[in-house]
């Protein structure tokens, strides 16, 4: 089994879609790490009493902080859920084939620089495209650039506005996407 740091840095969403599935996984989510205080994911750690931790600092200090919380729950399998840090290369060294991201666009489209948020889904919309969906896949150096795990789409109806994409993408899409990665995962590692 794995022992999950899922990181964050906003609503949590995908965090709380996990812990709902937390039952179906072997693996078990140990703690949640936000680089933002006022996260409404800290919240939902909170209510299901997983150990979370703030790391605000940025650089050397804060990754140090970051391993040290790693080591301490003895994590194999960090999952990025909405973290908008890029993680050092030391890190990503350190946990290499241990790391995955959810990005809501069908990487390698819509994904590095700038795609985060709403930007990724008016991107879509502006370029007309028919389909669009959602990508887990493991952290490399580059940003949204690692192999991909698994990856599900969606066709975009008439009418479609990035706010209601981003909506059907998160629960249509990613709020499976991540669990069913993280079983294929231990089904392949363990
Ligand atoms: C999701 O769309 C995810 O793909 C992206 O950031 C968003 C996080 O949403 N990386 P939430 O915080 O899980 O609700």
């Amino acid at each position: 089994m794995f022992n999950i740091a899922v990181f964050v840095s906003g609503s949590g969403s995908n965090l709380q879609a996990m812990i709902d599935k937390q039952d179906t996984l072997k693996s078990k989510i140990c703690c949640i790490i936000s680089n933002k205080k006022d996260a409404y994911a800290l919240i939902r750690a909170k209510n299901h009493n997983i150990p979370s931790f703030v790391v605000t600092k940025k650089g050397k200090a804060g990754e140090q902080a970051i391993i040290e919380i790693l080591e301490q729950f003895d994590i194999n399998l960090i999952v990025l859920a909405g973290y908008l840090r890029i993680l050092s290369s030391e890190l990503i060294n350190k946990y290499r084939g241990r790391i995955i991201n959810i990005h809501p666009s069908l990487l390698p489209k819509y994904g590095g620089a700038g795609f985060y948020g709403l930007n990724v889904h008016k991107a879509v919309i502006e370029n007309n495209e028919k389909i669009s969906g959602a990508t887990v896949h493991f952290v490399e150096e580059g940003i949204d650039t690692g192999k991909i795990i698994l990856q599900k789409q969606l066709e975009i109806e008439e009418g479609e506005t990035p706010e209601s994409l981003q909506i059907k993408i998160l629960t249509n899409i990613e709020h499976n996407l991540l669990v069913d990665s993280i079983k294929l995962l231990e089904r392949e590692t363990l």
